[in-house]
């Protein structure tokens, strides 16, 4: 048999952060006391309003047919007046569609924006999905490197520095995964001169984990920024912030020329999002108590796992300011992420994800999920601590990242 295959899907390499956290559930269905800290799935329930009001949809309410195709009025009317309030971005239902998940309200925006050969500014670390989904709609992922230790900041002239008359999007996804960055007034302004400067490209702003922002700082979208604010598509979702990642609830805020063509690719690819999961989302947008406390309860996590990882020699992590993950910087000579995931695999029996999977800039970083019990991840940073001691690592080295012979 020899069928020709897409070529852009053929190339696709697997999600690296898939791999991880399969293998930890693997590992744990042999019997392997392993701790699994590779996902990106909170380990809270779904708050019971949610659930219910759900169930209400699918039995009272009986919505359990087609709904219409950009989603419920009374959700996509709900969202919009939270992004006027909270995001201050202006908008009404008309510039709303819901899909199922932000990922793939990800994957129909640049699927409608991409022509072949577009290519797309990736500020990089960044998530695993990016670059497939832009090379498999034809476009070409570009790097914008950021650097561990200038804490991956970023500005204009980075991004000049890799533009084209080929360039069609900035992608950016603050509070990031899996740096754990937000973004930064001066830096949102660097995006709007950027934006003045080239009027053919657009920002793709993924906002996903929006909610969960530590010490006290206020998340800042893009989109609220008017000089620009025709060329930005908010992508956000509720499986981070509501705990609802199973449900598969998102949606996609643009201008409406620009809505008005992911919609129509959307219409052939999905027709709607189930209605009773609609109603769940309705409900998850007045869940701001019970979102807070998860959001507090990721903050304490933080905080005391961050502080046991950066007292094992060779080990520095700055405190996330946003999401949920640890960016772990293991300075250890000789080995790279990859190894050194595999490393910790074997010795600590603890799983992250290597910092190379999410593009540039992430050497010798591996990524850990605080989505995960306290008991957990004290006791992974316990085991972290006595594998690497074998590895023989002294103050000395610490600089370096040499390792005693
Ligand atoms: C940065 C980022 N964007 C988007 C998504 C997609 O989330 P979902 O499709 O569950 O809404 C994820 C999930 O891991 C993510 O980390």
């Amino acid at each position: 048999m020899s069928l020709l295959f897409n070529h852009a899907v053929e190339n696709l390499k697997p999600s690296e952060s898939i791999k991880y956290i399969e293998k930890a559930k693997l590992m744990k269905m042999q019997g392997i006391d392993v701790i699994g800290l590779g996902g990106g799935d909170p380990d809270f329930p779904t708050p019971k309003k949610i659930c219910d009001a759900a169930y209400e949809g699918m039995t009272t309410k009986e919505n359990t047919h087609y709904t219409l195709g950009r989603g419920i009025p009374a959700l996509r009317n709900r969202i919009a007046r939270k992004l006027n309030e909270e995001n201050t971005i202006k908008c009404t239902e008309e510039n709303i569609l819901v899909t199922p998940g932000g990922k793939m309200a990800i994957y129909n925006s640049i699927r409608a924006m991409l022509n072949e050969g577009d290519e797309v500014l990736c500020l990089d670390p960044s998530w695993v999905s990016y670059a497939p989904i832009v090379s498999s709609s034809g476009g070409k992922p570009v790097s914008v490197e950021l650097s561990y230790d200038n804490n991956y900041k970023f500005n204009a002239d980075l991004l000049e520095a890799v533009t084209t008359e080929k360039t069609k999007m900035v992608i950016i996804n603050y509070p990031c995964n899996p740096t754990g960055r937000i973004l930064h007034e001066e830096e949102a302004l660097e995006l709007v001169k950027y934006l003045k400067a080239h009027e053919n490209v657009v920002i793709l702003s993924d906002e996903v984990y929006e909610k969960i922002i530590y010490d006290g700082n206020k998340h800042i979208s893009i989109g609220s920024y008017g000089e620009i604010a025709d060329r930005v598509i908010t992508i956000n979702g509720f499986s981070k912030c509501a705990a609802m990642t199973g449900w598969r609830l998102g949606y996609v805020c643009a201008p409406k020329e620009i809505l008005k063509r992911i919609a129509s690719l959307w219409e052939h690819i999905m027709t709607c999002t189930s209605g009773f999961i609609q109603d769940g989302g309705l409900a998850a947008l007045d869940c701001t108590k019970e979102m807070g406390e998860m959001q507090k309860c990721y903050e304490l996590r933080r905080n005391a796992f961050i502080y046991a990882l950066n007292k094992i020699p060779g080990i520095s992590c700055k405190y996330p300011e946003g999401a949920f993950y640890a960016w772990v910087k293991f300075n250890i000579d000789g080995m790279n992420s990859y190894e050194i995931c595999d490393f910790l695999i074997e010795e600590a029996r603890v799983v992250g994800v290597p910092g190379d999977a999410y593009g540039l800039g992430g050497d010798k970083c591996l990524r850990f999920s605080f989505a995960n019990s306290m008991e957990d991840l004290m006791e992974a940073a316990k085991r972290i601590e006595i594998a690497m001691k074998k590895l023989n690592i002294t103050d000395n080295h610490l600089k370096t990242g040499k390792r005693s012979k």
